[in-house]
């Protein structure tokens, strides 16, 4: 199929040339399913073989050589994370296992020792899993009542809501994503943190989607917490990020006990280090760190001039292919969404659309509930088709899926 994408000669063409798993003429596989996980760059994979190849020893604890340099290298690399956020300084930033073991950090330290007993957690109806069920668990240990910021229609935060529940006068914390996983909304986080102080309340962004996708500011976005996990930033699984102001962290008590998190341990009590350590208890993952800098390095080397006009143009591409069909209902239809685009092709289940994109165009989406059922169950939809960007896919993977869509449907019947 031609005519609806134009992407050729984009940045894209050369950017996927870093991929083992998807440069190459003969390489047949169409991946869009970054928001679930992206896939590496050649230089991740090769920093990590390197470092287990011929740097490896445990960090903080050697006094030896080999020790001490991979120490610098694993405390360099929250400098570059610190620099990436736009955080004030790298003492705030916490190595975590994923985005959702930062949030959990957060609700059971913050939420659990810090936050007045009693107050409420504002949340919306576009969060997953990872940003509702840790405050579920907060509410039924310390009575911390969970609220819901309303979705309009298209998809974006009901403002008139947020409002309404912030002016209870009793919330504590707002925990909102920066880009929704679902309708690729792209939050203004400055004014939801505006708007927060202003009530009194703390502010919590998940970074899940919106640290792939655009230049963070946290320090200026004036976010108490910012979280986002390495996997989906091109780097290894197993590490994330939590950023924490510093006079929020210093606050908190740490979550995990251990090596690493203390200052001094006596059978008759402990003292713990000052953050970040206090929260980084036993050995860390050491590689997936020093690879995530990597990551990010790779896509500073890139810049965000370019990945996000490549993720605009395909985004656009998509969005307008798919509004073009006939039988397609799209969810979220936000204005500058990110390009992550969940559908339903009419009278068909998602989960045989995906299988049949992947057999018929090798072309891999996520099929589901995507990890957030209460979404799902607003939109009166088990599951969703979610095709999502990167900025290794090209024009032609755009024309790949908009194809199969078509033939699944022509397939079917359900086209002339
Ligand atoms: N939350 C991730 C997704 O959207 C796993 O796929």
């Amino acid at each position: 199929m031609t005519g609806w994408s134009g992407g050729a000669g984009d940045a894209s063409e050369r950017i996927v040339e870093d991929f083992p798993l998807l440069r190459g003429e003969g390489c047949s596989l169409v991946y869009m399913d970054s928001a679930a996980s992206a896939q590496k760059p050649e230089c991740v994979v090769a920093c990590t073989s390197d470092l287990m190849r011929n740097h490896y020893a445990n960090v903080h604890r050697g006094i030896y050589g080999l020790s001490d340099r991979l120490t610098t290298r694993y405390e360099r690399s929250r400098e570059v994370m610190a620099r990436f956020l736009g955080a004030g300084s790298s003492d705030e930033v916490v190595w975590q296992a994923n985005a959702t073991a930062a949030i959990n950090l957060v609700a059971r330290s913050y939420g659990g020792h810090v936050m007045e007993r009693g107050k409420a957690v504002l949340i919306s109806e576009m969060e997953h899993h990872a940003n509702i069920v840790p405050w579920q668990l907060l509410e039924e240990e310390r009575g911390c009542p969970l609220r819901v910021v309303r979705v309009t229609p298209r998809g974006d935060l009901d403002w008139d809501h947020y409002e309404e529940l912030l002016d209870s006068g009793d919330v504590g914390l707002v925990s909102m994503t920066h880009i929704s996983n679902v309708l690729g909304t792209v939050n203004p986080v400055e004014e939801i943190v505006r708007r927060a102080h202003d009530a009194g309340a703390r502010v919590l962004i998940d970074g899940s989607q919106g640290a792939v996708h655009m230049p963070l500011q946290v320090k200026a976005w004036d976010c108490d917490f910012y979280v986002c996990t390495g996997h989906k930033l091109y780097g290894p699984t197993g590490v994330g990020v939590l950023y924490g102001k510093e006079e929020c962290l210093s606050a908190m008590p740490p979550l995990f006990g251990g090596g690493d998190m203390i200052e001094r341990v006596r059978f008759s009590g402990t003292t713990y280090a000052k953050p970040p350590a206090r929260f980084e208890a036993g050995t860390p993952a050491i590689v997936e760190v020093i690879a995530l800098a990597c990551a990010v390095e790779w896509m500073e080397s890139w810049g965000w001039d370019v990945l996000s006009e490549v993720e605009t143009r395909r985004s656009e591409e998509l969005g307008s292919g798919l509004r073009g069909m006939e039988g397609v209902r799209i969810y979220g239809e936000s204005e500058g969404k990110a390009g992550i685009w969940s559908f339903n092709l009419e009278g068909f289940h998602p989960s045989d659309v995906g299988m049949m994109l992947d057999d018929l165009m090798g072309v891999a989406v996520r099929t589901g509930h995507h990890c957030a059922q209460p979404l799902m169950e607003k939109m009166g939809v088990q599951g969703m088709v979610r095709a999502s960007i990167a900025s290794y896919n090209r024009g032609r993977d755009v024309e790949k899926l908009l194809e199969g869509l078509e033939r699944i449907m022509k397939m079917k019947g359900k086209r002339k």
